[in-house]
């Protein structure tokens, strides 16, 4: 079992572009205080470039170790899409990595797990990482149904893929009513899930594979709960919103899990 521990950044919709390199910059240059840790960032599309430069990422590498990520794609490669950007142009820029799925994307701009399945595809297919997000609503957890939802978007996200791809495949964990509400998930709840989506992997290809395959936990997660999180045998990381807009929090969140080493 080899999961170097994984923690992203998920800016969102925010930042300038000169607040967006300073932070870049500030994480690069303090990405030692982690090291056990892979560190990814995903800013906004616009400033993907200024973030790679920052990074050190613009030729594909990165000196400072620090990854790039999108936080979103199109599943093909080009054409008229009015709007849309593409795996390769992702990879053109220095992405090794993009968040697909996340419950954003799925609530407020309609995408299905076919749409997230398609999209993993194009995203293996160009080279790039795919970090697929899954998880339940407040509703559907209160309703019993966290395990049946879970099952169906890990199924559906990740249909067709083979081990190959899944071992380059990350899982975001991200219970709805978690993300952005400063209500964690108990790190109990939160395994419990994880262990589910690694079983589920192994159906999907092999055991043996499943263990290779790291699953992020998101949701609310700041410095003062990383630990907890990190000290679960089946959390591998974690994907992260706001406390990411701060150096000091994002780099305490990803010493912390570079503590519990897989
Ligand atoms: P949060 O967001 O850390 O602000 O809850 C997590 C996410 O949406 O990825």
């Amino acid at each position: 079992m080899d999961r170097r521990k994984i923690v992203a950044g998920n800016w969102k919709m925010n930042l300038d572009r000169a607040k967006a390199r300073e932070l870049a910059a500030a994480v690069a240059a303090r990405a030692g205080e982690a090291a056990a840790t892979e560190l990814v960032l995903c800013p906004p599309a616009p400033y993907l470039d200024t973030v790679a430069t920052a990074l050190g990422s613009a030729g594909g590498s990165s000196p400072s170790g620090v990854a790039l990520g999108a936080q979103n794609m199109h599943d093909k490669a080009s054409g008229a899409f009015t709007g849309e950007v593409a795996a390769p142009m992702l990879l053109d820029v220095g992405c090794r990595y993009v968040i697909l799925g996340h419950s954003e994307r799925r609530t407020l701009f309609g995408e299905t797990d076919k749409i997230v399945n398609a999209k993993a595809k194009a995203a293996l297919a160009a080279g790039l990482m795919p970090i697929v997000c899954v998880g339940e609503t407040l509703e559907e957890r209160e309703g019993g149904r966290t395990e049946a939802v879970v099952t169906t978007q890990v199924n559906g996200s990740l249909a067709g893929l083979t081990a190959s791809d899944l071992e380059k495949t990350v899982v975001a964990y991200e219970p709805v009513w978690a993300i952005g509400t400063g209500k964690v998930a108990t790190p109990q709840q939160a395994q419990d899930v994880h262990a589910l989506i690694r079983a589920l992997l192994g159906k999907l290809a092999s055991p043996t594979l499943a263990a290779r395959v790291r699953i992020q936990y998101g949701g609310s997660v700041k410095p003062d709960n990383a630990a907890d999180l990190a000290s679960q045998p089946d959390i591998d990381g974690a994907l992260v919103g706001g406390a990411s807009l701060k150096a000091d929090d994002f780099l305490g969140i990803a010493a912390a899990f570079g503590r519990h080493p897989a």
